[in-house]
């Protein structure tokens, strides 16, 4: 049964991770990378693609599928998993047993998605059958970090709170 659970010892005890203002910037920056993380593929597909008369799609794609992607990666992989720490601080878990909880799993489920983007990411730079296929690609790409979003909004402010875990 989800139970809350206050307590001090443990692997999430330490005091930084009760520090305020940079849970606040992480949050910042990993919700500002989810920004980019999303709107970078809807405006290649919705406005780039459409108004590039002298490039085709494939070049387009190339062109913006390039380091970037990666440096997101680091970035709100980095910042999702200290939001992770932060979001457990006082709990009491092990830190294994912090992903066996709903609110754990749902982070495996964003970090399987996270991984999912990079690999298409990566393949639109430099594939030419997904370079071909960009459009839907994007499309995909977009609705990866959409889902991504949903589960990020509904951690902490929807019903999946930290439990204590069984392990
Ligand atoms: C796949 C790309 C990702 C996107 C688009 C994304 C987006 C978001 C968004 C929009 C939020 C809600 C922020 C808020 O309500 O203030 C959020 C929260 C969160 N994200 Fe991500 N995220 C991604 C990847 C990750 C990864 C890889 C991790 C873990 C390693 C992670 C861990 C978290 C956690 C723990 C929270 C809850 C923060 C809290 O305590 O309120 N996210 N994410």
């Amino acid at each position: 049964m989800a139970q809350s659970q206050v307590s001090s010892g443990g692997f999430y005890s330490s005091s930084w991770l009760q520090n305020q203002w940079l849970r606040v910037v992480v949050q910042i920056v990993h919700v500002f990378t989810a920004i980019v993380l999303v709107g970078v593929p809807f405006v290649v597909r919705y406005v780039v693609i459409p108004q590039a008369d002298s490039a085709t799609t494939a070049e387009v794609v190339e062109g913006f599928y390039s380091v970037w992607p990666l440096i997101i990666a680091v970035v709100i992989f980095s910042t999702g998993f200290l939001n992770f720490l932060f979001a457990n601080a006082g709990s009491g878990n092990s830190f294994i047993g912090s992903f066996f909880t709903q609110f754990g799993l749902l982070v495996l489920v964003k970090i399987g998605l996270l991984l999912a983007i990079d690999v298409i990411s990566i393949l639109l730079g430099i594939n030419d059958d997904f370079q071909a296929d960009a459009e839907t690609w994007l499309i995909v790409l977009m609705t990866l970090g959409v889902v991504a979003v949903i589960i990020g909004g509904t951690l902490h402010r929807g019903p999946i709170k930290i439990e204590a875990s069984s392990s």
